[in-house]
């Protein structure tokens, strides 16, 4: 089951079990090391496709898009299609940021421009494109649907309402209502915390997400796969920072994750929040350079 085979779009996997998408978290080392560890797809978290920042995509990941119109997308295929594996369309952030750019969950009723943004990424590429949606009002759900399956490979569904954010538990017979009323694959996401839970997510949907079980833990995928290889630590996570030239502002971020399940983690935390640099983190960690 976790290590079936399979497909989206014309794309072939090893596995049916992603990286979902996280916004900061999901930087080119900790992609790399999910990916290393067993994960058959990553996804980035949130792009504007008129973005001007650098982009690191080694990994070859799903690239998401944030926006609430087709601006910029043809120009950002063209210069990107190499270097990733395909695409998705956000409609279910739910942050304020997104309420004021109009942009994630705030947009679930311009359908208009959902279908136009879809229409362009699918015009400008052959490789697969993913929806990824919240739990929202069924009328709205059924009109997506119909877009999506115009234009996509299959939709990854988070059942949770905007208002819940990333708290209480995750409604379940949503995602399922969903599966109901399309054909398309269904990527689920949601409270994914160990084999057991991603083999039990596995008999009812096409392919599974995993996001904050993974954050500062890249082994979950070999441990969910039964991958055979090392186990990463922060040092793995630094040397590939590294090599990225990350910010340290993000080095620490990471630091702070890989110690999560320490013992007096929050102790240690406080620490390396104010750390200086890369000795001074490892130091904390016990960790030699
Ligand atoms: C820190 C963080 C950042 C996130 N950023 C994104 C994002 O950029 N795009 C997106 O579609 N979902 C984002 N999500 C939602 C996750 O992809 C996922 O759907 C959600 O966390 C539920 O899965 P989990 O219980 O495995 O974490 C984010 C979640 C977290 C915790």
């Amino acid at each position: 089951m976790v290590n079936r085979t399979t497909k989206i779009g014309n794309l072939k996997l090893k596995n049916p079990i992603f990286l979902a998408p996280m916004h900061q978290v999901n930087d080119i080392a900790f992609r790399l090391l999910c990916k290393k560890a067993g994960a058959s797809l990553n996804y980035t978290g949130l792009i504007n496709p008129q973005t001007r920042e650098p982009l690191f995509l080694e990994d070859k990941p799903i690239l998401q898009f944030a926006c609430n119109s087709p601006k910029g997308i043809k120009e950002f295929i063209k210069k990107y299609d190499k270097q990733v594996k395909g695409y998705d369309f956000n409609l279910g952030c739910p942050s304020p940021h997104a309420k004021k750019s109009k942009i994630g969950y705030f947009m679930i009723n311009n359908t208009k421009a959902i279908e136009e943004i879809l229409k362009t990424i699918r015009s400008n590429t052959k490789k697969p494109l993913t929806i990824k949606i919240r739990k929202m009002p069924e009328e709205n759900t059924k009109k997506i649907i119909k877009i999506a399956e115009k234009y996509c490979d299959a939709m990854g569904v988070h059942p949770r309402t905007q208002a819940q954010g990333y708290s209480g538990g995750p409604d379940l017979n949503f995602a399922r209502q969903v599966k109901t009323l399309t054909k398309l694959p269904i990527i689920y996401s949601g409270n994914i915390n160990n084999k057991p839970q991603a083999q039990e997510m596995l008999k009812e949907f096409n392919f599974i997400m995993i996001g904050r079980s993974s954050i500062g833990n890249p082994n979950i995928f070999s441990e969910i796969t039964n991958k055979k290889i090392k186990k990463f630590d922060f040092k793995d996570y630094l040397n590939l920072a590294k090599k990225y030239k990350l910010y340290f502002s993000q080095i620490k971020f990471q630091a702070i994750n890989f110690t999560r399940d320490f013992e007096g983690s929050s102790k240690i935390r406080h620490k390396l929040s104010l750390a200086k640099n890369e000795q001074e983190l490892l130091t904390i960690m016990n960790l030699k350079n």
